[in-house]
C-alpha cells in the first residue's frame, strides 16, 4: 500500500485479490458499526466491476461473518430504467448479492429507476437524510465507487454541470453519449463519507487512473479526481492492469 497524503493506494495481483480485500474492508466496517450498536450504511457502486466483490460477499463463508441485520444498502447511482432491466444497477446487485444473502428487505434502499428522475432524486435524497440524519451532509460509513475511462464516477460525468452542484444530496444526470438519465449521489455527499473505495480493474482505466493519482496537468476535469474526503479514508484499489501506467 502507498499513501499520498490523501489516498490509500493498493495494487492487487488480480481482480479476485482486489475483491477479497474490499470484502474484508466491508466486513470490518459492518462489524465495527455493530459493535458500536449502530447501523452500517453502505452506498454500492454499479457497472461491472463490483460484481466480483458482491459475489465474494455472497459466499456463505464470507456472508456469515457480516451482520446483515444491521447493514443498510444504498446505491451511489442508478440508471433510470426499471429494476428488472438489464442495465439496472439494482438488478445486477440482486443477481450477484441480494438473492444469496439473508438481509431484511427494509435494509435495502433502492433508487427507483422507473420513477420520474427529478421526483426520484428528491425522494431518494429524503430517504438518505431521514436515515443518516440531516445535520449537514449525510455521512455514509462506506461508499463504493467505480471509475469510467472518461474519469467519471457514480454518474458524475466530465463537463456536467451537476458535479459542481454544491448543495444537493443527489441529483439527476445524463450519460454523455447515450443521454440515459441517471440518479447519482453528488460529490458533496461522496466527500462526506467516512470511507470511500474506488474499485478499478482493467487496462482501459490505466491512463485515467494514472492521470488522477499522479495529479497530471488537467486531472481536475475528471470528477473522480474531485473525490477527496473531508474527514474520511479514501482508498484506491486497482488490479495490475488498471495500475499499469501509474507510478507511485
Ligand atoms: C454505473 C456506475 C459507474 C461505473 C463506472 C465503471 O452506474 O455505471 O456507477 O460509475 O462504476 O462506469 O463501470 P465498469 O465497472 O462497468 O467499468
Amino acid at each position: 500500500m502507498s499513501y499520498d497524503g490523501k489516498r490509500n493506494i493498493r495494487v492487487f495481483p488480480s481482480p479476485q485479490a482486489l475483491a477479497d480485500a474490499a470484502a474484508k474492508d466491508f466486513q470490518i466496517a459492518a462489524c465495527q458499526a455493530q459493535a458500536a450498536e449502530k447501523i452500517f450504511s453502505a452506498a454500492l457502486s454499479g457497472g461491472n466491476t463490483p460484481k466480483i466483490l458482491f459475489e465474494r460477499l455472497a459466499l456463505p463463508e464470507v456472508s456469515a461473518s457480516i451482520p446483515w441485520d444491521t447493514a443498510h444498502l444504498f446505491w451511489g447511482d442508478e440508471r433510470c430504467v426499471p429494476s428488472d432491466h438489464l442495465e439496472s444497477n439494482f438488478a445486477m446487485t440482486r443477481r450477484t448479492l441480494l438473492e444469496r444473502i439473508s438481509i431484511p428487505p427494509e435494509n435495502i434502499h433502492r433508487i427507483r429507476g422507473e420513477a420520474d428522475p427529478e421526483a426520484e432524486a428528491s425522494r431518494y435524497a429524503d430517504e438518505i437524510t431521514n436515515f443518516l440524519g440531516s445535520d449537514g451532509a449525510p455521512r455514509f460509513d462506506l461508499i463504493l465507487l467505480g471509475l469510467g475511462s472518461d474519469g467519471h464516477t457514480a454518474s458524475i460525468f466530465p463537463d456536467a454541470v451537476i458535479w459542481e452542484e454544491p448543495t444537493g444530496v443527489c441529483c439527476v444526470a445524463a450519460h454523455p453519449e447515450t443521454g440515459q438519465k441517471r440518479i447519482s449521489l453528488t460529490l458533496k455527499t461522496i466527500n462526506c463519507a467516512a470511507q470511500a473505495t474506488f474499485l478499478v480493474t482493467g487496462s482501459s482505466k490505466a491512463d485515467v487512473a494514472a492521470n488522477i493519482l499522479n495529479r497530471s496537468p488537467g486531472h481536475e476535469k475528471y470528477p473522480a479526481a474531485q473525490v477527496e474526503l473531508e474527514s474520511g479514508s479514501l482508498n484506491w484499489y486497482m488490479d495490475r492492469d488498471a495500475a499499469g501506467v501509474w507510478r507511485p
